[in-house]
């Protein structure tokens, strides 16, 4: 009974937009119409710059550390707290109060896999950031880095590669605009600067 009650706190506090609030919050432009249309962090830095970015950052994460760090000194099981990091992640990209149309998940799963260890935290943030340094491309960042996340949880807790592995497919097939956008070489680089209008 706690392990469902706490599959369901996850997926309601996952489907808290944090991006579409902060922009609420900033008075910026709503991220579901607006830049890639996205409601998460890069988005938001794309429409409003990084004090707001950072905030939608910070509350992502914490959607997915939270419901997981709860249910672990809950002491419920191992397989349960993986599928608590799922509902989590399926809240963000999916929630209650948004008309199911939301992100996709890239902070929220990183907040769901803090709990195993610091060292993978360690190696996720390290993949993100040398994608991004090499290819300003903060999609094509987290598709590698996602795609490399169970392989590092095989190696740190591979009791969870299997949750951790259907994370990585639910995010890759999240990002199907973005794929189509890197083939044709028409996704926005981060920090560069919006095209005068002709
Ligand atoms: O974390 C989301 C990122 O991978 C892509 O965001 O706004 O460029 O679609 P966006």
């Amino acid at each position: 009974m706690l392990e469902v009650l706490m599959l369901v706190l996850a997926y309601i506090l996952g489907s808290v937009s944090s991006a579409i609030l902060v922009s609420r919050l900033f008075k910026l432009p709503d991220p579901r119409s607006h830049g890639s249309n996205n409601p998460g962090a890069t988005n938001v830095y794309r429409l409003g710059g990084k004090v707001p970015a950072v905030l939608v950052l910070v509350f992502d994460i914490l959607k997915g550390t939270i419901p997981v760090w709860g249910a672990y000194f809950l002491k419920i099981e191992p397989l349960m707290l993986g599928l608590i990091g799922v509902a989590a992640c399926l809240g963000h990209m999916y929630p209650l109060f948004f008309s199911f149309k939301g992100g996709k998940a890239v902070a929220t799963a990183f907040g769901t896999l803090l709990p195993i260890g610091l060292s993978l935290g360690g190696m996720l943030i390290a993949t993100w950031l040398l994608i991004v340094a090499i290819t300003r491309y903060s999609s094509l960042a987290a598709l590698v880095t996602v795609s490399l996340a169970p392989i590092y949880t095989w190696w740190i807790k591979p009791l969870y590669t299997l949750p951790v592995t259907f994370l990585t497919v639910l995010i890759i097939f999240r990002h199907r605009a973005n794929i189509t956008r890197l083939m044709a070489g028409e996704e926005p680089k981060v920090g560069a600067k919006k095209k005068a209008p002709e």
